[in-house]
């Protein structure tokens, strides 16, 4: 797609599609006015009896049957102007994405007049057009090549551009590749997507200028004493994986960040079998590993002075003869001991081996993404993401990113007292706690092997996948975390 920028007025642009934001109940603005003059006052007749008023989110469409040089008006609201944010221009720019297509538009113009942050607008415009467009058609004996909208105008009279707006679209154009990257790792069935096909799909995507994979078999796994990660996949006919994915900047890093992602490639829940029904989606249960695959393959083209590692645990969680049982006792690396008394609680159990061989690096920030529990999803719904952390600056930070990528993520607690919830008979712990607030007893057992070390866990259970199509995703995975961490990243 090729973007361009135009000083000019809304009634001169000639393009298959003219979009104009239109703030709540501010329908005397001249871009609006000087359209309907040239429309001879239809414009204005079709809002009324629309009752369009610039409600976030309210669209109209309307065809100018050669009125005009642009073939069709798209408004769309923008609401309150309070309350617009980078947010609002992603999901504007989405919807005239898939207003684009619905009419088969090439090429697309947008009244470009943010009143703040003009920047951050046009990468999350950008942003909102490419994630929109994403398909995962492979396995459909009728797909079509999604239409490519070949150019993006935006336009206002007197625009400027800016090398801050140049720069964000760059950096938007970076990172939304390694979005559908995880996206379309997430969508393969769970029988292609196993342990081994994320291990040589990470050697292929991250690789080159500063970035290497190291992709660990069983043999080399059992060397490292990753005992979680094997106890789980003792169930499954298909070898573990352990990746490790390094990024190291061509100048001196500033600082040392590990990137931790669960790559459960299908939780049945092994003996503590899960019902039909939630079964249904769990190949979905790698997307923190997918988030951390695809961000790490785009360090080559964000130049951030951070050494960062990758870490994705990876098996299926299958219920085979070999099994491991409730009540089996787990010891790991740092000489902490789990009983496992459910064995659909196994993120934890190999995140753990993944956080504690991390932190043995002494990185400045350890951040995991896993779609751990269900728990999170009652607490938050299926748009929002858990945030835990030890510290409190590194929770701040990333809200603010998240806040920026239009990610959501809500800031949940780390209770010390429920840590009773978590005591074994046996062993050090359990791998459950009680039948309330699961997503922090889930917490609480990683945290056990952060070693202090400044950690935040993004419990992405939710956000992780689409049940119904959203504004920006089509249903399926999303890619979430992808853009939150690189956002992250750029600012450390
Ligand atoms: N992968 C699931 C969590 C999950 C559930 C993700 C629904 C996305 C949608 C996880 O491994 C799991 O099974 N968690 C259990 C924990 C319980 C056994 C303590 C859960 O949430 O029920
Ligand atoms: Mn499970
Ligand atoms: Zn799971």
């Amino acid at each position: 797609m090729e973007i361009r920028f135009r000083d000019t007025s809304v009634d001169a642009v000639k393009t298959d599609l003219l979009v104009l934001p239109v703030q709540e109940k501010k329908l005397e603005e001249p871009p609006l006015r000087a359209l309907d003059r040239r429309l001879k006052g239809r414009l204005r007749q079709r809002m009324q009896k629309a009752n369009f008023t610039g409600g976030e989110g309210s669209t109209l469409l309307y065809s100018t049957a050669g009125m005009s040089p642009a073939a069709y008006l798209l408004l769309i609201g923008t609401g309150n102007p309070k309350e617009i944010e980078s947010d609002t221009w992603r999901k504007l720019a989405a919807r005239a994405r898939r207003e684009a297509t619905t009419i088969g538009a090439e090429d697309m113009a947008l009244f470009f007049a943010p009143e703040k942050e003009p920047d951050a607008a046009a990468g999350a415009i950008v942003e909102g057009l490419s994630l929109a467009s994403y398909q995962f058609d492979k396995y459909r004996s009728n797909s079509k090549p999604p239409p490519e909208l070949k150019s993006l105008t935006l336009f206002k009279p007197g625009l400027n551009r800016s090398a801050a707006i140049e720069k964000s679209i760059q950096t938007a154009q970076a990172t939304i590749p390694g979005v559908f990257l995880a996206r379309d790792l997430i969508n393969e069935p769970p029988s292609v997507t196993t342990a081994r096909f994320l291990g040589t799909q990470a050697q292929r995507h991250c690789r080159g200028r500063g970035l290497s994979v190291e992709v660990w078999g069983k043999k080399k796994i059992e060397a490292m004493k990753l005992a979680g990660l094997l106890a789980v996949n003792r169930g499954s006919q298909e070898e573990p994986r352990f990746i490790v994915i390094r990024y190291k900047p061509s100048r001196k890093p500033r600082k040392k960040v590990a990137l931790i992602g669960k790559g459960i490639t299908f939780d049945s829940g092994g003996l503590s079998l899960k019902p039909a029904k939630s079964m249904e989606t769990m190949k979905l249960d790698m997307s923190g590993g997918a988030a951390v695959i695809g961000a790490m393959s785009r360090l080559p083209y964000l130049n951030f002075d951070i050494e960062v590692t990758g870490y994705v645990p990876t098996t299926d969680n299958l219920p085979g003869g070999n099994a491991q049982k409730p009540g089996d006792v787990i010891r790991y690396l740092n000489g902490k001991t789990i009983e496992v008394l459910n064995t659909d609680a196994e993120g934890r159990l190999i995140l753990a081996d993944a956080l504690a061989l991390a932190a043995k690096e002494k990185p400045d920030y350890m951040i995991n993404l896993a779609t751990l529990t269900g728990a999170c999803m009652v607490a938050l719904g299926p748009s929002v993401g858990g945030l835990f952390s030890n510290d409190q600056s590194l929770a701040d930070q990333l809200m603010r990113c998240a806040r920026e990528t239009g990610e959501r993520l809500w800031q949940l607690p780390l209770v010390k007292e429920y840590r009773e919830h978590l005591k074994s008979n046996v062993a050090d712990m359990k791998n459950i706690g009680g039948s309330h607030g699961g997503a922090i007893t889930a917490a609480l057992i990683l945290e056990e092997f952060v070693d202090h070390i400044p950690w935040a866990h993004l419990d992405i259970a939710g956000p992780a996948f689409a049940e119904s199509g959203m504004g920006i995703c089509p249903k399926g995975g999303t890619g979430f975390g992808v853009r939150t961490l690189l956002k992250f990243l750029s600012t450390v």
